[in-house]
């Protein structure tokens, strides 16, 4: 697919299945993610790849966390937190690495993160992988993020839930450029 229709036409897939990426695959969005613009070329990212049992062992995480955060929590609860991170064969979580530096500000560092992710996103669309961009508390719970390894200079912008999409893909509706584009007029 073209650079051009995949950015046009890019949407997120919520079901998906195996296949995950192939080795070969990976290595293209790995690229992808790395082009993204990044003031002063810091790099202020990693990503972690997270697949088959250790998709188990984050769910189990989810649901201890989320169990120590609301004791009273329902087993029918706690199920739907171990079952989270199943929803996808992989899932590859996008971790803004962040650092001192006095001409790119802390907020431009996590915006280059996110860029990557969505570079990571529209890859994953033009090589007809299915993807989806999600976070939520489990995102952002200190815990979580202590677990999966972030330091305290590391922020969790995503998990990338990414498959091969298990039911056909409707291409998103078009939106008018005219409500969010317009030109800064002199008067
Ligand atoms: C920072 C960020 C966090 C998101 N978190 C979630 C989430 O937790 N759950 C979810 O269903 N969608 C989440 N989304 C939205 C989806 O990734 C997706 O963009 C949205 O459902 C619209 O679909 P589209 O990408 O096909 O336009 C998030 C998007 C962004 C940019």
């Amino acid at each position: 697919m073209d650079a051009l229709a995949a950015l046009h036409q890019r949407v997120s897939i919520t079901k998906l299945t195996t296949p995950a990426p192939d080795k070969a695959q990976l290595h293209q969005l790995f690229k992808a993610a790395l082009r993204a613009a990044d003031h002063g070329n810091m790099r202020p990212w990693r990503f972690l790849v997270i697949e088959g049992e250790r998709l188990v062992a984050l769910g189990e995480l989810f649901a201890r966390v989320a169990q120590s955060n609301k004791p009273e929590i329902t087993t029918a609860e706690l199920e739907r937190f171990k079952s989270m991170p199943l929803r996808a064969p992989m899932i590859i979580a996008c971790i803004a690495k962040t650092a001192e530096n006095p001409k790119v500000p802390h907020i431009e560092q996590i915006i280059a993160a996110g860029a990557a992710t969505q570079n990571l996103l529209t890859a994953a669309f033009a090589l007809g992988l299915g993807a989806i961009w999600r976070t939520g508390d489990m995102a952002y719970d200190p815990q979580i993020k202590n677990e999966l390894g972030l330091a305290p200079n590391e922020e969790l912008v995503g998990y990338v839930y990414i498959g091969t999409p298990s039911i056909p893909v409707h291409l998103p509706r078009e939106q008018n450029p005219e409500e969010f584009f317009s030109y800064w007029s002199q008067e």
